[in-house]
Parts: structure tokens; C-alpha cells; sequence
């Protein structure tokens, strides 16, 4: 089975508070996109890519990507979970669903290149697929409903990870998965969460605590010097 990449880059990235989305910020003169898809284009062997982006776009056309005919875009949607399904049919006719298709966030530019192999590798025979993952490092506690935020109780965090990306499924399986969930108003913040609704137990493949999503201002800095230690 071949591999297809998908790369959200739809969101409009509120909490950066930036005049543009945080995926075209730069990171040493590129933008945050263009870093995140060439590192994975130039590290697994990939048959396609596509890239929804928002239909209020007014970036891309200066990227890197917009020149590079491995990529290609189309329309995004309101939520993450639609921009990927959105990219999902795109892909329709192109992609087996016996095929795997690897999801991973734009504003995730750190991603090493040995976690990507090792997902693809660890994944490749499994009857489900699953996601890079980073056991938690903190000790968590729940909030109670009140106010002020008290502690209602200490939570075990021995069974937690965080979910990272890329998270990897069968094209066909991720696509139903989807759409059963945006049929029946379950909303869900990853491909994970929707292949779990449909009764799956996608396998967490540990990957490095670097991998960060760019989310506020002070994640810009601390990416550009992940990026200059790898
Ligand atoms: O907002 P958040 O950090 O969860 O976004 C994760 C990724 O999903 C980002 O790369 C963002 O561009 C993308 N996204 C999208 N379509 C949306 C919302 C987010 O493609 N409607």
C-alpha cells in the first residue's frame, strides 16, 4: 500500500495573536509551513500530498510549497476534522483505502525525521494504524467546577500521553471515521479521536516531547532552537 500526507494548514491561529496565521510565520526567513513540509516530503516516500488551506488564504502563493509539484491544495473547512476530511475526498480516486495517509499539523515543524521513520515502520503492518505520542511529564491536576481553580483531586498520569502528529490510518478507515463523526456531531481534535469513536484502538508510538505545536507567541523561539539542535 502507498503513503499519502495530508498537512492542515486551514486554521487561522487565534491564539498567536499575529496578523497572519501561524504557519506562515518564520522561522529563520521561512515560513513554518514550508519547513514542516519539506521535512516530511524530503523524509518518507510519499506518492502525494495535499494541503487544504482556508479559503481566506492570501499566503501560500509566497511559499516555498505553492512551486513544489509534490504538493497540491485544496479548501479547508471550519474545524480541523473538516479540513482533513476535506483533503481526504480531494485525495478520492488518487488514494486506495487500503492506503495509509499520515496526518500531521503545519504548525508542527520540529518533528525529527527518525520519529517519522519509526512511525512508519512501527505502523506499517498494523491493522489500524496509530499516532506519535509523549508520555506526560508533569504531575496533573483536575480542576474542580467552581470559580477559582482549585484542585478537585490529583489525577494518575501513568497511563497519559500527549498526542503528537503525525497520526497514520488506513485512507478508507479515516475517512468513515470522519464522516461518522461529523454526521453525528461528535467533534474531535484529532484523527485519533475519530478512529476511537468508530471503535478502533489506534497503537501510540512514543516520539520526542520536541515535537511542539506552535499555539502562542513564546513557541517561536523555543522551535528555532529545537530546529538548530537537531
Ligand atoms: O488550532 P490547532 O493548533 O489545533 O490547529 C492544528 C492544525 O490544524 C494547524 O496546522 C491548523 O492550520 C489546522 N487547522 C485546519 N483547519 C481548521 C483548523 C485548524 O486545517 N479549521
Amino acid at each position: 500500500s502507498d503513503l499519502w500526507l495530508v498537512v492542515p494548514a486551514a486554521g487561522i491561529g487565534q491564539r498567536m495573536k499575529a496578523e497572519c496565521p501561524k504557519q506562515y510565520l518564520k522561522i529563520s526567513d521561512r515560513f513554518i509551513l514550508d519547513i514542516t513540509l519539506s521535512r516530511l516530503l524530503d523524509n518518507a516516500p510519499f506518492k502525494g500530498c495535499m494541503v487544504p488551506l482556508n479559503s481566506r488564504d492570501q499566503w501560500w502563493p509566497d511559499s516555498e510549497s505553492a512551486n513544489d509539484d509534490r504538493i497540491q491544495t485544496c479548501t479547508g473547512g471550519n474545524e480541523r476534522a473538516d479540513s482533513v476530511l476535506s483533503a481526504l475526498h480531494a485525495l478520492d480516486g488518487q488514494a486506495d483505502d487500503n492506503d495509509w495517509v499520515l496526518v500531521h499539523d503545519a504548525a508542527r515543524p520540529c518533528l525529527h525525521p527518525h520519529d517519522l521513520s519509526n512511525l512508519i515502520d512501527t505502523l506499517f503492518e498494523h491493522p489500524v494504524g496509530g499516532l506519535l505520542a509523549a508520555p506526560v511529564a508533569d504531575t496533573l491536576k483536575l480542576a474542580g467546577r467552581g470559580a477559582e481553580p482549585e484542585v478537585e483531586e490529583t489525577v494518575d498520569r501513568s497511563q497519559l500521553w500527549r498526542a503528537l502528529t503525525p497520526q497514520m490510518f488506513r485512507f478508507g478507515a479515516l475517512k468513515s471515521a470522519l464522516e461518522l463523526c461529523l454526521k453525528s456531531g461528535h467533534g474531535v481534535t484529532d484523527e485519533s479521536s475519530a478512529m476511537e469513536f468508530s471503535g478502533n484502538m489506534p497503537l501510540l508510538v512514543e516520539g520526542r516531547a520536541d515535537n511542539l505545536k506552535i499555539t502562542v507567541p513564546s513557541d517561536l523561539g523555543l522551535a528555532e532552537f529545537i530546529l538548530s539542535r537537531q
